[in-house]
């Protein structure tokens, strides 16, 4: 199972890597479990400095986000490339939030898929319905939409490893988490979805909206859920450790 961090942009510099150190042991010990994989997200301004502290270890570090441009005259982007030399595995693509608050697109994602994918950075797709269009029955239209240009991109590369976090927008942050038979048919039709440009089992699904300690046991016996992407309960050392040791 895969735990991805998303501390968002809750922790200053300081205090991301105050969180690092103050909890290194216990990281290093998750990591150390049978199957579990930890992935740890923070700000573009950390990820250096947690690369550093976690080196030769089996943690993880991804970024939040990263440009869909490969290099040029993109005032405030992040390559892709960059995000490699400084020793990112991961990067999360399309959260909701950047959907919502930086208007970002399907097509926008699909060519951040790309990048990352030419850089050998793993793609953390956010795919998920807001409130409204889970009330007009849309779910599956919008999560089609959302994925139709990742697997434009993906039809692209003999090799690759992607993730595709589903997470209902109405879910994220709000403690409301949908019933375990709604993610295992949301994961069914996306699995379908896929299973043409997913040959040799390169795509992993994660859960993602309001995972925390309480919720994180009953939601692991979905079929076929490969991890979570976390986001407040991550912030809690304590919180994090139980739902990764559960
Ligand atoms: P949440 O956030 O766990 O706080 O709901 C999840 C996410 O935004 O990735």
């Amino acid at each position: 199972m895969l735990y991805v961090a998303n501390w968002k942009m809750e922790m200053s510099f300081k205090e991301g890597l105050g969180f690092c150190r103050d909890n290194y042991c216990g990281f290093i010990a998750l990591s150390e479990i049978e199957d579990k994989r930890v992935v740890l997200c923070p700000s573009f301004t950390e990820i250096s400095e947690v690369c550093g502290i976690f080196k030769n270890s089996a943690i993880k570090v991804g970024a939040q986000d990263c440009s869909d441009n490969k290099v040029g005259s993109y005032t405030g982007q992040v390559m892709a490339e960059s995000l490699r030399e400084i020793g990112c595995a991961y990067c999360i693509v399309g959260h909701s939030e950047r959907r919502i608050h930086c208007f970002e697109s399907n097509y926008l994602v699909g060519q951040k898929v790309l990048q990352l994918l030419q850089s050998g950075v793993i793609p953390i797709v956010c795919v998920g319905e807001t409130m409204a269009e889970y009330n007009a029955g849309f779910v599956k239209d919008v999560v089609k939409e959302q994925l139709i240009d990742v697997f434009k991109v993906i039809e692209g590369f003999s090799a690759y490893s992607l993730c595709i976090a589903y997470e209902p927008v109405w879910s994220v942050g709000t403690g409301i988490v949908p019933e375990s038979g709604y993610i295992e048919q949301i994961f069914d039709f996306i699995l379908e979805l896929s299973k043409k440009y997913d040959k040799k089992g390169q795509i992993e699904l994660l859960y993602g909206g309001s995972v925390d300690e309480s919720n994180a046991g009953s939601i692991k016996s979905i079929s076929n859920i490969r991890g979570f992407l976390i986001g407040g309960a991550s912030l809690d050392f304590k919180k994090f450790e139980k739902i990764v040791q559960l």
